[in-house]
């Protein structure tokens, strides 16, 4: 059900959850001062109630409110990238919801660059917890269409169109001690964190202790999957062999390439061979090819480099290595 900016406001305000668009992904949204409304979040998404969501803020000024330590390498990530697709995760203050922060001793803080959410924040005075607006596991959103396919017509959207960045903000945690650690792939690279932060991450703070290790994202064998099982190859001619083999077995397949390209025996979608386009267009893609419901779908994985370690990321994620 689309509805207007005012109305979402008023829905917000009355601890109602209401699909937003950001400039990532499509996100599920509650007031993140009011536990109840949290809540409704969890269940609508089926979502376990220790994975905490992500706050969204109007501006850099509002961190305060929500931590106790904002360490001058967090500050110089924040000013680099926000408004952006950058998440960052710090010590929380203990009055800051445990809903919000599933059970954590941190909170994940993005102010986001959509000009719809930006004036939704404004404009309702909150700030937003919001995670992906999908079921746990599934693939997330970057259109009110795939909102409305994944969690129902009943759902409230406010409709911003296709989302420009694709898939979900890079998530940061930054210790009170100024330590970094990347805990989930973006379109911003660790290279351009690297970069603004000024060191390496600390890549032995997470298992220091067990009780510590804040929820790397999609710690599940799946997460972001389609429902039609989806085979990743590592390049051209073995999935083409496995097309082969798929239609010798009277099974229906479609395939998504990077780049040009020919496919007999599949159904084809060719995304542009540069990781924004890419990311941009993957999930759409995937929804795309999901909802023909075929047997398989197939994958061919950009190549190993910085540059697509995002987009590799969330495609392994959402399959099984396809036969070599
Ligand atoms: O781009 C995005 O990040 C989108 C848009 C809507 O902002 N949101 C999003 O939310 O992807 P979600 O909930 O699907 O993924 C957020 C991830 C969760 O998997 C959770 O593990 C991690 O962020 N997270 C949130 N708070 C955290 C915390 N305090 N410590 C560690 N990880 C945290
Ligand atoms: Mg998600």
């Amino acid at each position: 059900m689309r509805i207007s900016l005012d109305q979402a406001s008023v829905l917000l305000k009355a601890g109602e959850v209401v699909a937003i668009p950001t400039e990532t992904v499509y996100g599920l949204a509650a007031d993140a001062h009011n536990d109840h409304a949290l809540q409704k979040i969890f269940s609508i998404k089926q979502r376990p109630a220790d994975h905490p969501l992500i706050v969204h803020i109007n501006d850099i000024s509002q961190v305060e409110n929500w931590v106790t330590a904002f360490p001058t390498v967090a500050i110089k990530l924040a000013t680099a990238f926000w408004p952006g697709a950058l998440t960052l995760v710090l010590p929380a203050k203990s009055q800051v919801s445990r809903v919000v922060r599933g059970g954590e001793a941190t909170v994940a803080l993005r102010v986001p660059s959509h000009p719809v959410t930006l004036a939704l924040l404004k404009l309702s005075g909150l700030s937003l917890a919001a995670p992906s607006a999908n079921l746990f596991t599934q693939l997330s959103p970057t259109t009110a269409d795939h909102v409305e396919a994944g969690l129902g017509d009943a759902i409230p959207v406010v409709d911003g169109g296709p989302c420009q960045v694709g898939i979900e903000s890079t998530i940061v945690s930054v210790n009170a001690a100024g330590e970094w650690q990347l805990l989930r792939p973006g379109m911003i690279s660790e290279g351009d964190i690297i970069n603004v932060a000024g060191t390496s991450q600390q890549l032995n703070l997470v298992g220091v202790s067990h009780e510590a290790t804040p929820k790397a994202p999609g710690q599940h064998a799946l997460h972001y999957s389609p429902r039609t099982p989806l085979l990743l190859f590592k390049n051209r001619a073995s999935l083409i062999l496995e097309s082969q083999r798929l239609k010798q077995a009277n099974l229906c397949c479609a395939a998504l390439l990077i780049g040009p390209g020919d496919l007999p025996d599949c159904q084809l979608l060719q995304l542009a061979d540069n990781p924004q386009q890419v990311a941009e267009q993957l999930y759409s893609a995937l929804h795309h090819l999901d909802a023909l419901k075929l047997d398989r779908i197939l994958v061919e994985l950009p190549p190993h480099t910085n540059a697509w370690a995002a987009v590799l990321d969330r495609l392994s994620r959402a399959g099984y290595q396809g036969p070599i």
